[in-house]
């Protein structure tokens, strides 16, 4: 079946001018054609949708979330906004451990039900694509419970399509206390089996209070040896080194990159590894990573909403964009291509992020006739959303 979106007032697709008066042709799963309105041969026989002269763009995919946790540390967000850091809270057995603790103990049937509400917050934001991330058992059979888990809701055409990340390595659990090299000995061995249940990529929490270079290179490098891709949260809290090791190990991306500076920023352009922000978690920390430089170097640049118990609890990359606009210093073409073909390339997915025949047909009609409307409201809201060619949330006015 053929579905014909007509009267698109504008349609932003990332590296195009924006297109005006156009219709969209959408045919199983995918982008058929692109044209003026009125002009496009095929169209007879398609279902017609009117858009009213609204905008269009592709599906926001958001690149780097950690959605599957049993609940928000809301009281060391409230102890965070009188001074206290996220290392101390951390040092002291709060943070990342503390949600392991909850999560290890939380019911499965309790979990999903929570993470598949989260899910369907990110579409009523516009996000058909979202990266998710284990990390919060920290032992085999939990770590790999959770991939499982991750892969399948992403079957779930009423949500919008997951890529999991197989984060073994966040947090050192407190049972490795003292023992810090046999939890990485331990930690590299699971990433076989992740890959098995789903993973397509492996991810490591390289900062100060987290791991270390040397650590996070063993680890990753065991991933990369059983088939996984590489992504790695770097230079977030203090510089490392965690960028110039994703650019070594040909990390598909890397992510915060709040502490960088003119040396890994270099690196980054000259490399394919992308430069995936988190603004939401980069005003929560009180530091904005170097997101103009990142572009005017040339390096590719992605968004997240790094939604998590404890640093973020952002579902809307409507949100992220404006964030990225209003406090990153980004265009608005920039900050959207960042939230459509950066966020594909982050995913290493080839088959997304922009409006062209071919594509997957992933798209967005915005409760607004302009792009400019990202830089105005952090509230923009779609009107109806598609995951591949299918109504996965629809204007309820029609
Ligand atoms: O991306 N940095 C590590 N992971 C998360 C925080 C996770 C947590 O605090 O639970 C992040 O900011
Ligand atoms: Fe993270």
């Amino acid at each position: 079946m053929k579905t014909l979106l007509a009267h698109v007032g504008r349609l932003f697709t990332a590296g195009q001018p924006v297109g005006e008066k156009v219709d969209v042709l959408l045919g199983e799963g995918s982008i058929l054609a692109i044209g003026r309105s009125g002009t496009l041969p095929g169209a007879a026989d398609a279902e017609t949708f009117d858009c009213h002269g609204a905008l269009l763009t592709a599906g926001l995919v958001d690149a780097h979330t950690h959605p599957l946790y049993a609940k928000a540390r809301l009281a060391e967000v409230a102890e965070r906004s009188t001074g206290a850091s996220y290392a101390e809270i951390a040092a002291r057995g709060g943070g990342i451990r503390a949600t392991v603790r909850d999560t290890r103990d939380a019911s499965w049937v309790e979990l999903e039900l929570g993470v598949r509400e989260r899910l369907q917050n990110w579409l009523q934001a516009g996000t058909t694509t979202v990266e998710a991330k284990t990390g919060y058992w920290l032992e085999q059979e939990g770590e790999l419970r959770a991939v499982r888990l991750l892969h399948a809701l992403s079957a779930d055409l009423l949500l919008p399509e997951l890529v999991v990340s197989f984060l073994g390595a966040h947090a050192l659990p407190e049972e490795f206390d003292g023992r810090r090299q046999d939890f990485v000995d331990e930690v590299s061995g699971w990433s076989g089996e992740a890959r098995r249940e789903g993973a397509r990529f492996a991810d490591v929490f390289c900062d100060q209070g987290a791991f270390t270079v040397v650590e996070s290179a063993q680890f990753l490098r065991a991933a990369q040896d059983a088939g996984l891709e590489l992504r790695i949260h770097a230079d977030e809290l203090a510089l490392t080194g965690g960028t110039e090791l994703a650019v070594e190990l040909g990390a598909v991306s890397a992510d915060h990159l709040l502490c960088i500076g003119a040396v890994q920023i270099a690196a980054l352009a000259r490399s394919a590894t992308v430069a995936t922000l988190c603004p939401v978690t980069a005003l929560a920390m009180g530091r904005t990573p170097p997101a103009r430089e990142l572009v005017a170097a040339g390096a590719r640049v992605a968004l997240g909403s790094d939604h998590n118990p404890g640093t973020s609890g952002a579902t809307s990359m409507s949100m992220v964009v404006w964030l990225a606009i209003t406090e990153l210093g980004l265009s608005v073409e920039q900050a959207l291509t960042a939230a459509t073909l950066g966020g594909a390339l982050s995913l290493g997915l080839a088959d997304r992020g922009q409006i062209v025949a071919g594509k997957s047909a992933d798209l967005v009609l915005w409760d607004t006739d302009h792009e400019g409307g990202f830089g105005w409201s952090p509230d923009l809201r779609p009107l109806q959303v598609w995951r591949a060619g299918r109504i996965c949330l629809a204007d309820p006015s029609r």
